[in-house]
């Protein structure tokens, strides 16, 4: 039989880094389960000692999740610890994942300690943390800078310790795939006790390389565990893309030979989700999820592609989930088949008023717009951050006036803590005219550092989805609106993106 390859993604942990990809506790769990009916082997829940935030994040994903492991990041030391401990308490499969910096460049300037003190505190959190669970993973930061003599001696020591799992990361996105491969195939031969632990990989993506140094650290390293996130959602350029690492696997069976337990065909439904979630928009090229994935634009592809698909295509569009803009529901569609459309989606509504909410905002769209597609339906739940009553700011009404050669002008009726503002102001354009309207009452003071408008579902009678990009105080927030109208989205995403700055930033950096 075939070695399994594990698949353990950080969407909510890793890729949450990623300035403006903040999510909220219910958007975290809604993602969980659709990473469980991924069938993803391990979910990386948060990191439970960084925010009350994230603690209950991870307490009410391991409460709710019963296929994958759940687990939670934790600095090497013992409130980290024990707060991942006890934010696990609830899951049928914990896993206590903690870290410690191990290149010299961090340990001196970051840590400030020597590579012996951090020997010390590695055994001691790994042995630790083997008191609280029995599945603990190690990961040295920055492994890959770091010196191949000292990483040996401290793996070997935290396997002896009890680590069941050791990550090497590429923290900066530095390897080279061949090099990358080899330095783990290295580390696993010089390693004493290495056939203790399962080694994983986990590989950012600076220089564009996360998916292929994955592999290499798999196919040559013979790493059993790729770290992803959906999209390669994450810091900076991202990390490695659970859609490409799966499907490169899948569609190289004969090269690589592995095993996995995903179910493909959600691939789309989480990428969309997690896109539409964060903000973070899939760009169309992308491999697997981008729109263009499997079109064809050019005649002799069409052609090639009509007489015989693998012409030009390696992988079928449906094993990723994609059914060709299928019409899911429409004017007609009951509440039944509209609360089963949401379980196929996997997403699960908390109680019947928020089921009866996402209903009626489903039966004002479907009077505008005749065929309802699954994007129209996630992002039409996506928006329940501006419309919930536990909210600051929300939407109401907007009506706008643009004419060619004069001034546009917007007024904008939105809620304060449940007062009803109204409010009017002129602009460049009509959004710039509704945000200025909104901005003038709210008086946030925050810069906006990125607006970007998409169509759903292609064509101009689908929904515009706006992304709002707010940075205040050093923080930086996504907001995230939808509606066939743009003018109306920009001022949702606009809500969306104040009250995400008005939660509370107690967070603390992972890495920081
Ligand atoms: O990139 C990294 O080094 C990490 C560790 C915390 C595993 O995310
Ligand atoms: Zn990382």
């Amino acid at each position: 039989m075939a070695d399994k390859l594990i698949i353990f993604d950080t969407t909510l942990r890793d890729g949450e880094q990623s300035p403006g990809a903040s999510m909220t506790r219910d958007e975290k769990l809604r993602i969980a389960r659709q990473l469980e009916r991924l069938r993803v082997d391990v979910i990386e829940a948060g990191f439970a000692a960084s925010s009350n935030g994230d603690f209950e994040a991870v307490q009410t994903i391991a409460n709710a999740i019963k296929d994958a492991t759940i687990c939670s990041l934790a600095r090497a030391n013992d409130r980290d610890i024990s707060q991942a401990g006890l934010a696990l308490k609830g899951a049928n499969s914990p896993r206590i994942h903690t870290f410690i910096a191990t290149s010299p460049l961090h340990m001196e300037k970051k840590l400030r300690m020597t590579p012996d003190q951090v020997f010390e505190q590695a055994k001691q959190s790994v042995r630790f943390a083997r008191n609280l669970v029995a599945d603990v993973e190690f990961s040295p930061e920055d492994g890959y800078r770091s010196d191949m003599d000292f990483l040996c001696r401290i793996l070997e020591a935290v396997i002896t310790e009890g680590a069941t799992t050791i990550n090497v990361p590429d923290t900066v996105g530095y390897a080279i795939p061949e090099l990358y491969g080899e330095f783990i195939k290295n580390l696993r031969e010089r390693i004493p006790n290495s056939d203790k632990a399962i080694w994983s990989v986990h590989c950012h993506n600076d220089l564009g390389m996360a998916v292929a140094n994955s592999l290499a650290g798999v196919k040559i390293g013979g790493a059993r565990q790729v770290e992803c996130t959906i999209n390669g959602l994450g810091e900076r350029a991202g990390n490695c893309s659970l859609e490409e690492v799966v499907m490169a696997v899948k569609t190289r069976r004969d090269y690589f030979g592995l095993e996995m337990g995903i179910d493909t065909k959600h691939i789309l439904a989480v990428s969309r989700m997690v896109s539409q979630t964060t903000g973070f928009v899939v760009q169309p090229n992308k491999a697997v999820v981008g729109a263009n994935a499997f079109a064809h634009a050019s005649g002799i592809h069409q052609d090639g592609v009509l007489k015989a698909r693998d012409t030009y295509e390696i992988m079928r569009a449906e094993d990723v989930g994609w059914t060709a803009n299928k019409i899911v529901l429409g004017k007609l569609s009951g509440r039944n088949a509209f609360k089963q459309r949401l379980q196929d989606l996997g997403v699960s509504m908390e109680s019947e008023t928020e089921l009866n909410s996402a209903f009626a905002r489903f039966k004002e769209l479907a009077d505008r717009k005749s065929d309802i597609f699954d994007e129209d339906i996630l992002a039409l739940v996506s928006d329940e951050s501006v419309a919930s009553d536990h909210e600051k700011f929300g939407f109401v009404s907007l009506s706008q006036h643009s004419e060619t050669g004069e001034r546009p002008q917007a007024s904008v009726v939105f809620t304060i803590a449940g007062k009803e503002i109204r409010s009017a102001s002129d602009g460049n354009g009509p959004v710039d005219a509704s945000l200025k309207a909104i901005e003038s009452q709210v008086k946030s003071g925050a810069e906006m550092v990125l607006y970007s408008v998409n169509a759903i579902s292609g064509s101009t009678e689908s929904q515009g989805e706006v992304t709002v990009r707010l940075q205040n105080s050093g923080r930086v927030v996504n907001g995230v609106g939808s509606d066939p109208d743009i003018v109306v989205a920009s001022a949702k995403a606009y809500l969306s993106a104040l009250n995400k700055l008005q939660s509370k930033a107690d967070r603390v950096a992972a890495q920081g």
